[in-house]
Protein backbone atom coordinates (compact mmCIF):
# COMPACT_ATOMS: atom_id res chain seq x y z
CA UNK A 1 0.00 0.00 0.00
CA UNK A 2 1.54 3.39 -0.64
CA UNK A 3 2.18 5.79 1.56
CA UNK A 4 -1.03 7.99 0.09
CA UNK A 5 -3.25 5.47 1.77
CA UNK A 6 -4.76 4.98 3.64
CA UNK A 7 -5.78 8.61 3.59
CA UNK A 8 -7.06 10.70 6.46
CA UNK A 9 -10.54 9.43 7.09
CA UNK A 10 -9.53 6.01 7.86
CA UNK A 11 -6.80 6.90 10.26
CA UNK A 12 -9.31 6.48 13.04
CA UNK A 13 -10.07 3.32 12.75
CA UNK A 14 -7.96 1.40 15.26
CA UNK A 15 -7.30 4.33 17.53
CA UNK A 16 -8.42 2.25 20.19
CA UNK A 17 -6.13 -0.92 20.19
CA UNK A 18 -6.84 -3.59 22.37
CA UNK A 19 -3.72 -6.39 23.82
CA UNK A 20 -5.01 -9.70 22.21
CA UNK A 21 -6.16 -7.50 18.77
CA UNK A 22 -5.89 -10.53 16.26
CA UNK A 23 -6.66 -13.26 18.69
CA UNK A 24 -8.72 -16.04 17.08
CA UNK A 25 -12.76 -15.90 18.41
CA UNK A 26 -12.84 -19.46 20.41
CA UNK A 27 -15.38 -21.50 19.57
CA UNK A 28 -18.54 -21.44 21.88
CA UNK A 29 -19.42 -19.39 24.46
CA UNK A 30 -16.01 -19.42 26.75
CA UNK A 31 -15.59 -16.06 25.93
CA UNK A 32 -13.76 -14.95 29.17
CA UNK A 33 -10.38 -14.52 27.79
CA UNK A 34 -11.11 -12.38 25.21
CA UNK A 35 -11.87 -9.42 27.21
CA UNK A 36 -11.30 -6.26 25.87
CA UNK A 37 -10.95 -2.66 28.12
CA UNK A 38 -11.01 0.39 26.85
CA UNK A 39 -11.29 3.89 29.03
CA UNK A 40 -13.09 6.98 27.58
CA UNK A 41 -12.65 10.58 29.20
CA UNK A 42 -15.33 12.69 28.36
CA UNK A 43 -13.70 16.07 28.24
CA UNK A 44 -13.58 19.74 26.77
CA UNK A 45 -11.77 19.97 23.55
CA UNK A 46 -10.66 21.56 20.74
CA UNK A 47 -10.95 20.32 17.20
CA UNK A 48 -10.01 21.39 13.87
CA UNK A 49 -13.52 20.83 12.11
CA UNK A 50 -13.13 23.10 9.35
CA UNK A 51 -10.11 23.42 7.27
CA UNK A 52 -7.72 26.73 7.05
CA UNK A 53 -8.51 29.69 7.20
CA UNK A 54 -10.67 28.75 10.06
CA UNK A 55 -8.96 27.62 13.47
CA UNK A 56 -10.15 25.18 15.80
CA UNK A 57 -13.34 25.07 17.44
CA UNK A 58 -14.22 24.06 20.57
CA UNK A 59 -15.96 20.90 21.26
CA UNK A 60 -17.05 18.68 24.19
CA UNK A 61 -15.31 15.04 22.88
CA UNK A 62 -14.22 11.21 24.51
CA UNK A 63 -10.35 11.22 24.42
CA UNK A 64 -9.46 14.53 22.56
CA UNK A 65 -10.90 13.35 19.58
CA UNK A 66 -14.14 13.92 17.36
CA UNK A 67 -15.02 11.27 16.81
CA UNK A 68 -13.67 9.76 19.70
CA UNK A 69 -11.93 6.46 19.58
CA UNK A 70 -13.04 3.49 17.35
CA UNK A 71 -14.13 1.05 19.66
CA UNK A 72 -12.98 -2.54 17.57
CA UNK A 73 -13.58 -5.53 18.96
CA UNK A 74 -14.96 -9.12 17.90
CA UNK A 75 -18.23 -10.85 17.83
CA UNK A 76 -18.30 -12.72 21.12
CA UNK A 77 -15.53 -10.58 22.20
CA UNK A 78 -16.41 -9.10 26.18
CA UNK A 79 -16.33 -5.46 26.42
CA UNK A 80 -15.67 -3.39 29.53
CA UNK A 81 -15.46 0.41 28.99
CA UNK A 82 -14.73 2.86 32.05
CA UNK A 83 -15.81 6.13 31.33
CA UNK A 84 -14.79 9.38 33.23
CA UNK A 85 -16.70 12.66 33.16
CA UNK A 86 -14.59 15.42 32.89
CA UNK A 87 -17.08 17.77 31.66
CA UNK A 88 -18.96 19.97 33.85
CA UNK A 89 -21.97 18.60 33.61
CA UNK A 90 -23.89 14.77 34.05
CA UNK A 91 -22.97 12.54 31.11
CA UNK A 92 -23.66 8.71 30.84
CA UNK A 93 -22.89 6.99 27.32
CA UNK A 94 -25.92 4.99 25.62
CA UNK A 95 -24.40 1.65 22.82
CA UNK A 96 -26.63 2.59 20.12
CA UNK A 97 -27.84 -0.41 18.66
CA UNK A 98 -26.52 -3.16 20.88
CA UNK A 99 -28.57 -5.53 22.81
CA UNK A 100 -26.91 -5.20 26.08
CA UNK A 101 -27.85 -5.76 29.37
CA UNK A 102 -30.55 -3.18 30.22
CA UNK A 103 -28.43 -2.05 33.45
CA UNK A 104 -25.58 -1.08 31.01
CA UNK A 105 -27.94 1.08 28.32
CA UNK A 106 -26.64 4.16 29.78
CA UNK A 107 -30.36 5.56 30.62
CA UNK A 108 -29.94 8.52 33.08
CA UNK A 109 -32.26 7.36 35.84
CA UNK A 110 -33.69 4.90 34.45
CA UNK A 111 -30.80 2.34 33.91
CA UNK A 112 -28.35 4.12 36.51
CA UNK A 113 -27.72 7.31 37.96
CA UNK A 114 -26.24 9.72 36.10
CA UNK A 115 -22.19 10.16 36.06
CA UNK A 116 -21.62 13.34 38.40
CA UNK A 117 -18.51 15.51 37.00
CA UNK A 118 -15.57 14.00 38.40
CA UNK A 119 -17.01 10.60 38.46
CA UNK A 120 -16.67 7.42 36.86
CA UNK A 121 -18.87 4.42 35.47
CA UNK A 122 -17.91 0.81 34.07
CA UNK A 123 -19.63 -0.91 31.34
CA UNK A 124 -20.04 -4.32 30.83
CA UNK A 125 -21.05 -6.00 28.52
CA UNK A 126 -20.64 -8.90 25.30
CA UNK A 127 -20.20 -7.80 21.75
CA UNK A 128 -23.72 -10.59 20.51
CA UNK A 129 -23.82 -9.03 17.45
CA UNK A 130 -21.47 -8.18 14.79
CA UNK A 131 -21.50 -5.08 13.14
CA UNK A 132 -21.56 -1.26 12.79
CA UNK A 133 -22.54 0.43 15.97
CA UNK A 134 -21.78 4.08 17.79
CA UNK A 135 -21.88 5.02 21.22
CA UNK A 136 -23.39 8.27 22.65
CA UNK A 137 -24.50 10.67 25.88
CA UNK A 138 -27.87 10.03 26.44
CA UNK A 139 -28.16 13.28 28.78
CA UNK A 140 -29.14 16.01 27.19
CA UNK A 141 -27.93 14.44 24.13
CA UNK A 142 -29.34 17.44 21.66
CA UNK A 143 -26.38 19.07 23.20
CA UNK A 144 -23.61 16.75 23.92
CA UNK A 145 -24.05 15.10 20.99
CA UNK A 146 -23.95 17.71 19.26
CA UNK A 147 -20.73 19.50 21.16
CA UNK A 148 -19.11 16.14 19.82
CA UNK A 149 -19.60 13.65 22.19
CA UNK A 150 -20.00 10.27 19.85
CA UNK A 151 -17.91 7.74 18.61
CA UNK A 152 -18.01 3.65 16.66
CA UNK A 153 -17.90 1.10 18.25
CA UNK A 154 -17.49 -2.07 15.25
CA UNK A 155 -18.04 -5.48 16.12
CA UNK A 156 -15.98 -7.71 13.52
CA UNK A 157 -17.55 -10.65 12.06
CA UNK A 158 -15.57 -13.73 12.68
CA UNK A 159 -15.59 -14.28 8.60
CA UNK A 160 -16.09 -10.75 7.38
CA UNK A 161 -16.18 -10.52 3.70
CA UNK A 162 -13.60 -10.10 1.73
CA UNK A 163 -12.86 -6.54 0.34
CA UNK A 164 -9.19 -5.02 -0.17
CA UNK A 165 -9.59 -1.55 2.11
CA UNK A 166 -12.09 -0.92 5.06
CA UNK A 167 -13.24 2.62 5.61
CA UNK A 168 -15.45 4.27 8.23
CA UNK A 169 -17.33 7.37 7.79
CA UNK A 170 -19.06 8.79 10.49
CA UNK A 171 -21.22 11.66 9.46
CA UNK A 172 -21.63 14.65 11.33
CA UNK A 173 -23.70 18.13 10.40
CA UNK A 174 -22.16 21.28 12.80
CA UNK A 175 -23.89 24.94 12.97
CA UNK A 176 -21.25 26.83 13.48
CA UNK A 177 -20.25 30.62 13.64
CA UNK A 178 -18.29 32.61 11.29
CA UNK A 179 -15.60 32.13 13.72
CA UNK A 180 -15.92 28.25 13.40
CA UNK A 181 -17.29 28.40 16.79
CA UNK A 182 -20.61 25.92 17.77
CA UNK A 183 -23.10 28.24 17.82
CA UNK A 184 -24.82 28.01 21.45
CA UNK A 185 -28.06 28.00 20.50
CA UNK A 186 -29.05 24.56 21.70
CA UNK A 187 -32.88 23.72 22.18
CA UNK A 188 -34.22 26.52 20.34
CA UNK A 189 -37.56 26.52 20.39
CA UNK A 190 -37.84 26.78 16.64
CA UNK A 191 -35.41 23.72 15.82
CA UNK A 192 -37.65 21.44 18.84
CA UNK A 193 -40.65 22.21 16.62
CA UNK A 194 -39.33 21.94 13.13
CA UNK A 195 -36.78 19.73 11.61
CA UNK A 196 -34.36 19.54 14.90
CA UNK A 197 -31.03 21.08 14.78
CA UNK A 198 -29.85 21.38 11.41
CA UNK A 199 -26.34 22.61 10.96
CA UNK A 200 -24.69 24.54 7.92
CA UNK A 201 -20.83 22.44 7.61
CA UNK A 202 -20.92 18.55 7.47
CA UNK A 203 -17.70 16.59 8.66
CA UNK A 204 -16.38 12.87 7.83
CA UNK A 205 -15.02 11.73 10.89
CA UNK A 206 -14.73 14.97 12.37
CA UNK A 207 -13.67 17.17 9.37
CA UNK A 208 -14.75 19.00 6.62
CA UNK A 209 -13.13 15.94 3.83
CA UNK A 210 -10.75 16.50 1.33
CA UNK A 211 -11.17 14.09 -1.38
CA UNK A 212 -10.54 10.56 -0.99
CA UNK A 213 -8.27 8.45 -3.51
CA UNK A 214 -9.43 5.35 -4.49
CA UNK A 215 -7.49 2.32 -6.39
CA UNK A 216 -8.79 1.72 -9.47
CA UNK A 217 -10.53 -2.09 -9.35
CA UNK A 218 -10.72 -1.88 -5.91
CA UNK A 219 -13.00 -3.26 -3.55
CA UNK A 220 -13.82 -1.40 -0.56
CA UNK A 221 -16.25 -1.76 2.74
CA UNK A 222 -17.50 1.13 3.70
CA UNK A 223 -19.22 1.50 7.06
CA UNK A 224 -21.72 4.91 7.21
CA UNK A 225 -22.58 6.63 10.58
CA UNK A 226 -25.17 9.08 10.80
CA UNK A 227 -24.38 10.79 14.52
CA UNK A 228 -25.91 13.86 13.16
CA UNK A 229 -28.82 15.76 15.85
CA UNK A 230 -31.10 16.35 12.99
CA UNK A 231 -29.38 15.86 9.35
CA UNK A 232 -31.32 13.19 7.12
CA UNK A 233 -28.79 12.19 4.44
CA UNK A 234 -29.82 10.17 0.88
CA UNK A 235 -26.50 10.18 -0.56
CA UNK A 236 -26.09 9.63 -4.19
CA UNK A 237 -22.30 7.59 -4.97
CA UNK A 238 -23.19 7.72 -8.98
CA UNK A 239 -21.91 4.59 -10.81
CA UNK A 240 -21.79 1.55 -10.10
CA UNK A 241 -23.98 1.98 -7.30
CA UNK A 242 -23.04 0.52 -4.02
CA UNK A 243 -24.58 -2.83 -2.40
CA UNK A 244 -25.88 -2.22 0.81
CA UNK A 245 -25.11 -5.32 2.63
CA UNK A 246 -25.76 -4.25 6.53
CA UNK A 247 -28.31 -1.67 7.78
CA UNK A 248 -28.28 -0.59 11.63
CA UNK A 249 -25.40 -3.34 12.07
CA UNK A 250 -27.52 -5.90 10.68
CA UNK A 251 -26.88 -8.10 7.59
CA UNK A 252 -29.22 -7.58 4.81
CA UNK A 253 -29.74 -9.34 0.66
CA UNK A 254 -27.03 -7.34 -0.91
CA UNK A 255 -28.71 -4.75 -2.62
CA UNK A 256 -28.20 -1.93 -4.37
CA UNK A 257 -29.90 1.38 -2.64
CA UNK A 258 -33.51 1.89 -3.88
CA UNK A 259 -33.93 5.01 -5.67
CA UNK A 260 -29.60 5.07 -5.72
CA UNK A 261 -29.81 6.90 -2.37
CA UNK A 262 -28.35 5.43 0.69
CA UNK A 263 -30.71 6.93 3.40
CA UNK A 264 -29.76 7.26 6.38
CA UNK A 265 -31.50 9.23 9.03
CA UNK A 266 -29.98 10.32 12.76
CA UNK A 267 -28.55 7.14 14.38
CA UNK A 268 -29.07 5.25 11.52
CA UNK A 269 -25.80 2.82 9.79
CA UNK A 270 -25.08 1.35 6.59
CA UNK A 271 -22.09 -0.96 5.90
CA UNK A 272 -21.56 -0.72 1.58
CA UNK A 273 -19.89 -2.40 -0.60
CA UNK A 274 -18.24 -0.47 -3.29
CA UNK A 275 -16.59 -1.43 -6.28
CA UNK A 276 -14.15 1.16 -7.82
CA UNK A 277 -14.66 1.12 -11.67
CA UNK A 278 -13.75 4.12 -13.29
CA UNK A 279 -10.45 5.11 -14.95
CA UNK A 280 -7.65 6.82 -13.62
CA UNK A 281 -7.66 10.53 -13.01
CA UNK A 282 -11.40 9.95 -12.61
CA UNK A 283 -13.61 11.65 -9.73
CA UNK A 284 -16.81 10.70 -8.42
CA UNK A 285 -18.98 12.53 -6.31
CA UNK A 286 -20.83 11.68 -3.30
CA UNK A 287 -23.65 13.87 -3.10
CA UNK A 288 -26.62 14.31 -0.50
CA UNK A 289 -30.09 14.69 -2.72
CA UNK A 290 -32.30 14.02 0.59
CA UNK A 291 -33.37 18.00 -0.07
CA UNK A 292 -34.07 18.28 -3.62
CA UNK A 293 -33.59 21.63 -3.27
CA UNK A 294 -30.32 22.00 -1.82
CA UNK A 295 -28.29 18.83 -3.03
CA UNK A 296 -24.60 19.39 -1.97
CA UNK A 297 -21.48 17.33 -2.96
CA UNK A 298 -20.58 15.82 0.45
CA UNK A 299 -17.33 14.35 -0.89
CA UNK A 300 -15.10 13.38 -3.86
CA UNK A 301 -13.73 9.91 -4.56
CA UNK A 302 -10.42 10.63 -6.82
CA UNK A 303 -9.47 7.56 -8.70
CA UNK A 304 -5.48 7.66 -8.16
CA UNK A 305 -3.00 5.54 -10.39
CA UNK A 306 -2.46 1.81 -8.99
CA UNK A 307 -4.74 -0.95 -10.89
CA UNK A 308 -5.83 -3.20 -8.96
CA UNK A 309 -7.78 -5.39 -11.24
CA UNK A 310 -9.82 -4.96 -14.87
CA UNK A 311 -13.09 -6.06 -13.58
CA UNK A 312 -14.95 -6.24 -10.28
CA UNK A 313 -14.07 -9.13 -8.35
CA UNK A 314 -16.75 -11.72 -7.70
CA UNK A 315 -16.16 -12.79 -4.18
CA UNK A 316 -19.55 -13.10 -2.23
CA UNK A 317 -20.29 -10.13 -0.03
CA UNK A 318 -23.36 -11.27 2.25
CA UNK A 319 -22.58 -11.16 5.66
CA UNK A 320 -23.60 -14.10 8.15
CA UNK A 321 -26.74 -13.75 10.04
CA UNK A 322 -26.64 -12.50 13.63
CA UNK A 323 -28.30 -14.39 16.39
CA UNK A 324 -31.86 -12.31 16.42
CA UNK A 325 -34.82 -14.58 17.90
CA UNK A 326 -37.29 -14.36 14.83
CA UNK A 327 -40.56 -13.28 15.52
CA UNK A 328 -43.42 -15.27 14.89
CA UNK A 329 -45.70 -13.71 13.05
CA UNK A 330 -48.72 -15.87 13.76
CA UNK A 331 -48.70 -15.12 17.12
CA UNK A 332 -47.92 -11.60 17.77
CA UNK A 333 -49.19 -9.40 20.47
CA UNK A 334 -50.36 -6.38 18.00
CA UNK A 335 -49.87 -2.15 19.47
CA UNK A 336 -50.34 0.85 18.19
CA UNK A 337 -48.34 3.57 18.70
CA UNK A 338 -49.00 7.49 17.06
CA UNK A 339 -46.81 10.36 16.92
CA UNK A 340 -48.11 13.34 16.92
CA UNK A 341 -47.04 17.54 17.72
CA UNK A 342 -45.22 19.58 15.93
CA UNK A 343 -45.60 22.74 14.17
CA UNK A 344 -48.57 22.05 11.55
CA UNK A 345 -49.31 18.68 13.51
CA UNK A 346 -52.75 19.55 14.20
CA UNK A 347 -53.44 19.60 10.04
CA UNK A 348 -51.88 16.34 9.74
CA UNK A 349 -53.87 15.05 12.59
CA UNK A 350 -56.76 16.07 10.77
CA UNK A 351 -55.82 15.03 7.56
CA UNK A 352 -55.49 11.66 9.06
CA UNK A 353 -58.64 11.76 10.65
CA UNK A 354 -57.58 11.60 14.10
CA UNK A 355 -58.92 13.61 16.78
CA UNK A 356 -56.29 16.11 16.94
CA UNK A 357 -54.62 17.65 19.82
CA UNK A 358 -51.16 17.03 19.92
CA UNK A 359 -50.26 19.49 17.06
CA UNK A 360 -49.82 23.13 16.68
CA UNK A 361 -50.16 25.28 13.94
CA UNK A 362 -53.28 25.33 11.48
CA UNK A 363 -55.58 26.68 14.01
CA UNK A 364 -53.52 27.30 17.01
CA UNK A 365 -55.36 27.13 20.43
CA UNK A 366 -54.74 29.12 23.47
CA UNK A 367 -54.80 25.27 25.40
CA UNK A 368 -52.14 23.72 22.98
CA UNK A 369 -49.69 27.13 22.76
CA UNK A 370 -49.79 26.56 26.90
CA UNK A 371 -49.29 22.89 26.94
CA UNK A 372 -46.25 23.50 24.11
CA UNK A 373 -44.61 25.95 26.56
CA UNK A 374 -45.15 23.43 29.31
CA UNK A 375 -42.54 22.10 27.06
CA UNK A 376 -44.21 19.39 25.48
CA UNK A 377 -44.25 19.56 21.47
CA UNK A 378 -43.87 16.01 20.27
CA UNK A 379 -46.21 13.30 21.59
CA UNK A 380 -46.30 9.84 21.58
CA UNK A 381 -49.77 8.02 22.00
CA UNK A 382 -50.51 11.41 23.34
CA UNK A 383 -47.74 12.05 25.98
CA UNK A 384 -45.00 14.01 26.12
CA UNK A 385 -42.10 13.35 27.80
CA UNK A 386 -40.29 15.02 30.53
CA UNK A 387 -37.00 13.57 31.76
CA UNK A 388 -36.47 9.63 31.19
CA UNK A 389 -38.59 8.67 34.21
CA UNK A 390 -41.81 7.68 32.40
CA UNK A 391 -44.63 5.41 32.87
CA UNK A 392 -44.24 2.54 30.39
CA UNK A 393 -46.31 3.47 27.01
CA UNK A 394 -46.26 -0.04 26.42
CA UNK A 395 -45.67 -3.33 28.22
CA UNK A 396 -44.45 -6.70 26.10
CA UNK A 397 -44.87 -9.93 27.26
CA UNK A 398 -41.60 -11.34 27.59
CA UNK A 399 -39.80 -13.56 24.61
CA UNK A 400 -43.79 -12.82 22.84
CA UNK A 401 -43.06 -11.48 19.41
CA UNK A 402 -44.37 -8.15 19.49
CA UNK A 403 -45.58 -5.88 16.04
CA UNK A 404 -45.91 -2.27 16.57
CA UNK A 405 -48.12 -0.18 14.30
CA UNK A 406 -46.83 2.98 14.43
CA UNK A 407 -48.25 6.31 12.58
CA UNK A 408 -46.38 9.23 12.11
CA UNK A 409 -49.34 12.00 12.38
CA UNK A 410 -46.91 14.97 11.80
CA UNK A 411 -45.69 16.68 9.59
CA UNK A 412 -41.89 15.92 9.55
CA UNK A 413 -39.64 13.10 9.62
CA UNK A 414 -38.84 11.15 12.47
CA UNK A 415 -36.20 7.89 12.68
CA UNK A 416 -37.99 6.41 15.58
CA UNK A 417 -35.04 4.17 17.69
CA UNK A 418 -35.81 1.29 19.99
CA UNK A 419 -33.29 0.21 22.68
CA UNK A 420 -32.40 -3.28 23.82
CA UNK A 421 -33.84 -4.94 20.54
CA UNK A 422 -33.27 -4.95 16.98
CA UNK A 423 -36.75 -4.94 14.59
CA UNK A 424 -38.22 -6.22 11.24
CA UNK A 425 -39.24 -3.84 9.55
CA UNK A 426 -42.48 -5.33 8.37
CA UNK A 427 -44.64 -3.13 6.26
CA UNK A 428 -44.48 0.79 4.94
CA UNK A 429 -48.64 1.96 4.27
CA UNK A 430 -49.65 -1.44 4.35
CA UNK A 431 -47.27 -2.60 1.81
CA UNK A 432 -44.91 -5.13 2.78
CA UNK A 433 -41.32 -4.01 2.98
CA UNK A 434 -38.77 -5.82 0.12
CA UNK A 435 -35.90 -7.07 2.34
CA UNK A 436 -38.00 -6.86 6.02
CA UNK A 437 -34.95 -5.64 7.23
CA UNK A 438 -33.88 -5.85 10.49
CA UNK A 439 -33.59 -2.19 12.01
CA UNK A 440 -32.80 -0.60 15.85
CA UNK A 441 -33.60 2.78 14.24
CA UNK A 442 -36.61 3.24 11.45
CA UNK A 443 -36.73 6.62 9.73
CA UNK A 444 -40.80 8.00 9.33
CA UNK A 445 -41.64 10.06 6.55
CA UNK A 446 -44.75 12.04 7.08
CA UNK A 447 -48.38 10.36 7.51
CA UNK A 448 -46.28 7.30 7.09
CA UNK A 449 -47.72 3.85 8.87
CA UNK A 450 -44.84 1.61 9.46
CA UNK A 451 -44.95 -1.92 11.10
CA UNK A 452 -41.88 -3.48 13.38
CA UNK A 453 -41.30 -6.85 14.75
CA UNK A 454 -39.82 -8.46 17.12
CA UNK A 455 -39.43 -10.78 20.40
CA UNK A 456 -39.33 -8.99 23.23
CA UNK A 457 -36.34 -11.24 24.73
CA UNK A 458 -34.13 -8.43 26.94
CA UNK A 459 -36.00 -7.67 30.34
CA UNK A 460 -36.03 -4.38 31.90
CA UNK A 461 -37.07 -0.80 30.82
CA UNK A 462 -36.08 0.91 27.07
CA UNK A 463 -36.31 3.93 25.46
CA UNK A 464 -38.38 4.35 22.32
CA UNK A 465 -37.91 7.78 21.25
CA UNK A 466 -37.12 9.64 18.18
CA UNK A 467 -33.39 10.41 17.59
CA UNK A 468 -33.74 13.33 16.21
CA UNK A 469 -32.42 15.10 19.53
CA UNK A 470 -34.13 18.10 19.61
CA UNK A 471 -37.97 15.91 19.39
CA UNK A 472 -36.56 13.80 21.63
CA UNK A 473 -36.33 16.63 24.32
CA UNK A 474 -39.19 18.12 22.82
CA UNK A 475 -40.88 15.01 24.35
CA UNK A 476 -40.59 12.48 21.92
CA UNK A 477 -40.16 9.91 23.64
CA UNK A 478 -41.41 7.02 25.96
CA UNK A 479 -40.43 3.81 27.90
CA UNK A 480 -41.34 0.20 26.52
CA UNK A 481 -40.80 -1.79 29.70
CA UNK A 482 -40.59 -5.82 29.07
CA UNK A 483 -41.17 -8.02 31.38
CU1 LIG B 1 -28.82 6.56 20.01
CU2 LIG B 1 -31.73 6.52 22.89
O1 LIG B 1 -30.26 6.59 21.47
CU1 LIG C 1 -38.57 13.35 15.36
Amino acid sequence: MSSRFPSALTRRRFLAGSAAAGAVLPLGPAWADTHRTFTLRAAPGRARLVPAPWGESDVWCYGGTVPGPGLRVRQGDRLRIEVENALAEETTVHWHGLRVPNAMDGVPHLTQAPITPGGTFAYEFDAVDAGTFWYHPHQRSFEQVGRGLYGALIIEEAEPPRVDRELLWVLDDWRLTQAAAIADDFGGFHDKSHAGRLGNTVTINGRVPDAVPVRAGERIRLRLINAANARIFALDFGNPAPRIIALDGQPVAPHAAPGGRVVLGPAMRADLILDVTGARGTTTSVTDRFSARDAYRLVDLTVVETRLRDAPPDWPMALVPNPLPEPDLTRALRHAVTFTGGMMGGMVERQMGLAGGGGMGGMMGGGMMNRMHDGGIWFVNGVAAEGHILDPLLVLERDATHVIAMTNATAFHHPIHLHGHSFRVLSRNGAPTARREWQDTVLMAPRERVEIAFVADNPGDWMFHCHILEHQAGGMMGVIRVA
